[in-house]
């Protein structure tokens, strides 16, 4: 099969299209998918580049991607909850940038019907973690006020609708086409990061979800309620902000099965989410599609189509 694989760290140069065997099933739960689609995500560039040689070691050669979109072509002997032929979506956390991959069948749901390979590669990790930050660890609820970081970003975009879905009041901070961009996906308000100034202009929020990081994220303390929260799945924020503002800061690893997808899944299917695919790239392009999303100023999600 068709696979992209590096055999070094570094940038974007170190990416090649290679011919390797198909993965066989190593454990009886794990279903074998052929992709149709994979997901492009940041951590992919952070692994390549070796900034998480302590926290997510690889193997080399590596096979990147960690989600993807397809059929499945065989089944594990204790496989119970999907057979041949079903159209799937999984978190595979390695290998998907490939023409076949496997995955645990805990980590596999049925694709929504409504959704293309494509779109339907983009909702894994930006559901999974938009639910993460917002309910599980946020505990957002209705009438409460967000702001959410980076709101046009593939997981901010999926936080700004999930947010309002669930009747929070949302402000979003975006720049150039993405301002419009998370206003059309229902943000109350929409600052423009680069033009203006964030805490001049959103105060007394319950919860900042933070997908940028960075020097930007100490500012997002003083906005915060007393009690308030800020939590990031950037970077991990400051503890002496946290104390000097009274409010809880954490950095959040997201947790993404099909417990945590459910809440997304029914807003896909009761068309009140939309997917936002910024650009679909081949498989053969994976080193120019990781470099599209480097560069920034990507509204939405980069994926590869895989043929
Ligand atoms: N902890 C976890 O479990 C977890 C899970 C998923 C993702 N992540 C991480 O979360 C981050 C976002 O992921 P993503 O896939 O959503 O990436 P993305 O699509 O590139 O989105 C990042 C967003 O941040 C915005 N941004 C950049 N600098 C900013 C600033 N100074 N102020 C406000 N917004 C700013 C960007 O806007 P512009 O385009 O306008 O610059 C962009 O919309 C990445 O670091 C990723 O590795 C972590």
């Amino acid at each position: 099969m068709k696979a992209i694989q590096y055999k070094d760290y570094g940038s974007s140069v170190v990416i090649e299209l290679v011919e390797v065997s198909i993965p066989s099933i190593q454990s009886e739960n794990d279903v074998l998918i052929q992709v149709k689609a994979a997901g492009v995500n940041p951590i992919d560039m952070k692994i390549r580049m070796g900034f998480m040689k302590e926290t997510r070691p690889v193997e080399m050669p590596f096979i990147p991607g960690g989600e993807a979109a397809g059929i499945i072509v065989a089944v594990g002997a204790g496989v119970s909850k999907f057979k041949i032929g079903d159209e799937v979506i999984a978190l595979t956390r390695k290998n998907a940038y490939a023409q076949y991959v496997t995955a645990n069948e805990n980590f596999v749901l049925l694709k929504p019907k409504s959704l293309s390979f494509e779109e339907a590669a983009s909702i894994i990790v930006t559901l999974g973690t938009a639910q993460s930050v917002l309910f599980t660890e946020g505990k957002l609820e209705k009438g409460q006020k967000v702001l959410i970081q980076g709101g046009a970003g593939a997981v901010g975009g999926a936080m700004v609708q999930m947010a309002k879905a669930a009747g929070a009041y949302v402000i979003a901070t975006a720049s150039g086409n993405g301002v419009a961009l998370a206003k059309s996906l229902g943000a109350d308000e929409v600052i423009d990061y680069k033009l203006q100034d964030v805490t001049n202009i959103a105060k007394d929020v319950d919860l900042v979800a933070d997908t940028a990081g960075g020097d930007t994220q100490r500012k997002l303390f003083q906005i915060l309620k007393p009690g308030g929260k800020l939590l990031s799945i950037a970077t991990p924020p400051s503890q002496e902000l946290a104390g000097q503002y009274s409010v809880n800061a954490y950095f959040v690893a997201s947790d993404i099965s099909s417990k945590t997808l459910q809440n997304g899944i029914e807003l896909i299917e009761t068309g009140k989410f939309q997917t936002i695919v910024s650009k679909i790239f081949k498989l053969e392009e994976a080193a120019v599609a990781q470099d599209f999303l480097t560069a920034g100023g990507v509204n939405g999600k980069v994926i590869l189509l895989v043929e």
